[in-house]
This record gives structure tokens, sequence and C-alpha cells, in this order.
């Protein structure tokens, strides 16, 4: 095998495709070199999502006619003055960006510095075509056209002009949070679709995310170790079917860092449906020598010096955040129950899908089969004065799986099955905080021990698990290679059934085999364990029961939404009843 040198056409097309690899990659570097030359001002346009052009003009300090040159080669950069790459505070650092979009594309570089007038070179493909004065303001416009044309490979995975467009406004809007000292446009097409002045970050912020989030978002500012975060979060039942609108930042980057992401998701696990994203913009401030931004081309994953610090950071600010604001989310959901009245399709949608996550039991499924048609309603007549209780009297069940109250101001419905899952989660976290202060999680003893047959990486898993299990009321022991053994269950939970719980935590205790810390993992298993002691969708309840449920839902923290961040129930008030009739 012989061994040769590839030439810089060769290597620029190399880094090209690692660097831009889509139209928003290209624009993404095009921004952030903008804003490392000290613009105020960012002005870009778009045809075709940047398939045909992509053009970025800024008020920054610009370059000279040499400088432009260099600017052109490969691993020449003006950001890194001495050697201390962990020092870097500029987007750019690597001098690749210009050279290998200009290796794949037709690019127009102008460029004018204070004083002296502009000047202009033109690439197609890695060739120089020609260069010559300019007339600009001071600052930079680049121009890209034709990107990937002739590299057949890349263009066969762009995607439609839209998808390409979204890419791009979604980088456009991670710059702008990122640097909201500056100002920004955007025009697609020939149409403005983006005006942003500059701005305070809380202000961009909220400027870029959905407006919703005034009222449906959580401020966020804590600091730890010499570590700090700010920014806004949505309330889980403000979520969304993808993971779009989750802005992080690192020392003022947008990264999508899977260590912050993942502790995003830790944060709200049970207050939101597996296939439930969450909204957030969040900035993580850490000293820079504390992070390594050098580990991938495009600079969207960081490594820290110390993961599990910064994980902490965010998985327990943002958990004490979500707990202070559940109060003021029941309220909320309150009012907005005529919505979720109205949007029952969905939500039956919502449920279905949830059902086929792994956590879900399988029991579950069948109360929403025909069966729950059969009309079963039954109704009682009041016993009690409706008065003192946010959640009514119980009034009656429906479909064996709804319990229909009245409350001083309207009508209740909750769904008997989500509501009493939260409640034996939060019975169960009184628990264990309580045995974390020194008292003793209550168990129940089974008379005689249950033996659970289980395939033997099961019996492994929970095995290794079993000193935390113990700890949560679950006291069970290896019985052979493939079976264990269980002497007792958490008493919060009532009459289980064992093999299927066991089953359900094996599986739990593998899908969380990633680098989760104690703690989340134990919240995750309560929250498996609970799903197992609730009452069933499907079972006929005393209106004893109903009430004893409803009174209890009011006292217990969270209780307005189920460990998958449904609403546990919904209200009807007086004068939305009386609009359905059409009396308002
Ligand atoms: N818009 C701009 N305004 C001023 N200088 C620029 C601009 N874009 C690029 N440059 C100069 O060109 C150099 C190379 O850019 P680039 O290839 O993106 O590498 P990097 O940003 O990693 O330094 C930069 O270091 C900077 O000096
Ligand atoms: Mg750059």
């Amino acid at each position: 095998m012989s061994i040769r040198r590839l030439p810089p056409e060769l290597i620029n097309r190399i880094a090209a495709g690692e660097v831009v690899e889509r139209p928003a990659s290209a624009l993404k570097e095009l921004i952030e070199n903008a804003l490392d030359a000290g613009a105020t001002k960012v002005a870009v346009r778009l045809h075709a999502g940047g398939l045909e052009l992509i053009e970025v003009a800024d008020d920054g300090c610009g370059m000279s006619q040499a400088e432009m040159r260099l600017a052109l080669e490969r691993h020449a950069t003006s950001k890194l003055p001495g050697d201390a790459i962990n020092q870097v505070t500029t987007f750019g650092f690597r001098g690749e960006a210009l050279p290998s979009i200009a290796s794949v594309s037709q690019l127009m570089l102008e460029s004018r510095i204070r004083g002296p007038d502009g000047w202009r070179i033109e690439i197609d493909h890695g060739e120089r075509l020609g260069e010559g004065p300019a007339a600009l303001p001071p600052g930079t416009r680049i121009r890209v056209e034709r990107l990937f044309d002739k590299v057949p490979a890349r263009r066969k995975f762009l995607r439609s002009p839209r998808a390409e467009y979204g890419a791009c406004l979604d980088a456009v809007k991670r710059l702008a949070m990122a640097r909201s000292d500056a100002g920004f446009t955007l025009d697609h097409d020939g149409r403005r679709v983006l005006t942003l002045q500059p701005a305070e970050p809380p202000a961009r912020v909220a400027e870029i995310l959905s407006h919703e989030l005034d009222r449906h978002g959580i401020g966020i500012d804590c600091a730890r170790d010499g570590l700090r975060l700010t920014g806004v979060i949505g309330l889980p039942t403000f979520n969304r079917g993808m993971a779009d609108q989750q802005f992080l930042f690192v020392n003022s980057r947008p990264v999508k860092d899977r260590l912050l992401v993942g502790a995003l998701r830790a944060a709200y696990r049970d207050l939101i449906a597996r296939d439930r994203h969450p909204i957030a913009a969040l900035f993580v401030e850490v000293p820079l020598d504390e992070v390594d931004v050098n580990v991938h081309p495009a600079k969207t994953e960081v490594r820290f010096r110390d993961p599990t610090a910064v994980r902490g950071l965010i998985v327990g600010g943002l958990r004490r955040a979500l707990d202070e604001e559940s109060q003021r989310s029941a309220a909320r959901e309150q009012a907005a129950a005529p919505v979720m009245w109205t949007s029952s399709e969905s939500y039956a949608r919502d449920l279905e899908r949830a059902q086929l996550t792994p956590t879900a039991v399988r029991e579950e499924q069948q109360p929403f089969g025909p069966v729950s048609f059969v009309p079963q309603g039954r109704a009682e007549a009041a016993i009690e004065p409706v008065l003192s209780y946010p959640l009514g009297v119980a009034r009656g069940q429906v479909a064996a799986t709804y319990i229909v109250a009245e409350a001083e101001d309207g009508l209740v419905i909750v769904d008997q099955h989500a509501a009493h899952e939260r409640l034996v989660l939060e019975r169960m976290r009184a628990a264990r905080a309580n045995a974390e202060g020194g008292g003793a999680v209550a168990r129940q003893a089974l008379l005689i021990p249950e033996v659970v047959e289980l395939d033997e990486p099961d019996c492994d898993r929970l095995e290794g698990a079993a000193d935390e299990l113990v700890a949560m009321g679950l006291e069970i022991e290896r019985f052979g290679p493939t079976a264990m053994l269980v002497r007792a269950v958490p008493a919060a939970l009532g009459k289980t059934d064992v093999p299927s719980l066991l089953a359900d935590l094996a599986t739990e205790i593998a899908e969380l085999g990633g680098p989760l810390s104690l703690r989340d993992k134990l919240d995750h298993v309560a929250a498996t364990i609970a799903c197992h002691g609730s009452v069933r969708a499907g079972r006929i309840l005393s209106v004893a029961e109903m009430n004893a449920l409803l009174r209890e839902m009011e006292v217990t923290p969270r209780s307005g939404q189920c460990n998958h961040g449904r609403p546990t129930w919904v209200k009807l008030g007086h004068g939305e009843i009386e609009k359905l009739f059409g009396r308002k």
C-alpha cells in the first residue's frame, strides 16, 4: 500500500463533510464568524432553505485584503492568540469553516475594515475565480450559492427546502439566544421572517420561545460549586411531541450535548410521558478550564471535567423549581380544563401511546377496549355539603374509570388510575424521604414468601439492586439461578401482583443502565412500583372510596398530574356548563 499526501482541496472537502452537513450548518458557521467579529447586527438571507442561497452580512470588524486571503486558507484563524485551546471564548478557533464551505460551493466573500474601501474574493468549489474592489459598509458579507452541487453524496441526504429552512431557522434562533446583545434579521425567499432587536437574555429567550411560556414557564437561577444555571423551563403539562424547543448553552455556546439533554429528561422523569418533551432554554456557566469544547468538529458537544456536578446542578435545580411550582400548575390546570375537555380525542391518543411504553401495565389496556363503552355510571344522593372541598364530593363513577364529583364551582372528573398512581408515588417518596432522615420505609411482610421465576439476566439485575430496593420497602433475595424470593413489599402498595412488579422492575433497571445517579434511579423505580400499587381503571369504587381518593389528592403535592405528565382531573366550571347549554 502506498501512502500519499492528500491535496489541500481534498482535505477541505473532507473537513467540509464534518463541518458542513447541510445549509443550516454552513449558516451556523457564518453567523458564528459574524458574532466573533463583534457584529451588533447580523442580517441573514436565504433562498430555498439555503439550498440556493445563504447570505450573512454583519457590521463587525471586517478583514483587510490580506486577511481575506488568509481566512480562506485551512487552519488560518485569528482566534487562538496563544496555544491555550481551553481558554477560547469565541465560537470559532479551528479555522476550518470558510475553506470547507468554499470547497463545496460558489462563495463570494466581501469585506471592509473601517477606513479603506471594501474588497471581494470569489471562489468556485475551492478555485479562486477572481477578486476586486467591492462597495459595502464596514463589515463582512458572505454569499454561498450552489452548495453541494458537485457533491452528489451530500446532495442526496438533503431534505426539502422546507425542512432545510426549518433547520436554518433553528440555527439562527440558537445563536440569537446565545448572543442577545446583537440584533438579527432573517429573510427567507424575499420575506422577512424574524426581526430581533438587541435585548437582555430573558427578553430574547421569551421572544424566541413560545410566548405561552409567560404563563407556563418557570424561571431558573441556581448555582453550585462554581457552576451556574439560568434560563427558563416549561411546566410539565406544557410539553411537546418533539424535542425541538430545547435550547442548551454552555458558556453562551449553543450545544446539543447528550449529558445536558439527559439531565433535562431526568429532571422531568415521571412528570412527563416518555414520548413527550419538555420546553427549555438553559444556560450553564462553568469555569473555562472545567470544560473542553474541542471534541466535535461542529462544536455542538462538549466534555466536562466533572460531569456529575453538572448533571447534579441541572437535575437538582430543575427538580426543585418544578416541585415549588407544582401547586401553581394544578391551579392553572383547573383554569385550562375546558380546553382539555374539548381536545379529549388527542388526549385519548396520548393515553394509548403511553400504554405502549414499558412501564405501562398490560392490564391497563383492557378497560379502554370495547368494555369501557358499556354504560356503567352510578349516581348516589348527595350526603355531604360540597362547599369545603376543592375537588368536590363524589357523585358517581363512569365507565368504572372516571370519578364524577360535584364541587362548589363546577363538575370535576378524575381519572382514578392516573390519580391513584400519583398518590402512591408521592406516598412512597414521602416514606423514602422519611427513611433517609433515619426512619424506616414501612414494609409489609408476606406471610409466605413468594417465589418469582425470571430469566437469569433479570435475576442478576434485581439482585444487584436488592440493597436499593430494600430502602424502598421491597425485600428480595436470589433464589437459585432463575428465581427471586420476595419477602416483603412496600406497605404503601397494598395488594400487589408481585411477579409482574418484579418483571417490570427488571426491565426498568435494564433500561436505566446508563450513567444515572442512584437517586434518579430510585425515583424511576418508585414510579414503576407505584403504577403496580394503584387502583386500576375498570375497578368499581364505593362512594366512600372515591371520596377518600379525592381528599387525599387535595392534600398531596403534585397530584394534579399523573406520573406520565397528563392531568389526573379536569374541572368544568359552572360558567362553562352554562356556555355549553347556551345560557351565557
Ligand atoms: N464575518 C467575519 N468578519 C471578520 N472576520 C472573519 C469573518 N468570517 C471569518 N473571518 C476571519 O476568518 C478566519 C477563518 O474563519 P473560519 O474558517 O470560520 O475559522 P475560525 O472561525 O475557526 O477562526 C477567522 O478566524 C476570522 O479571522
Ligand atoms: Mg468560524
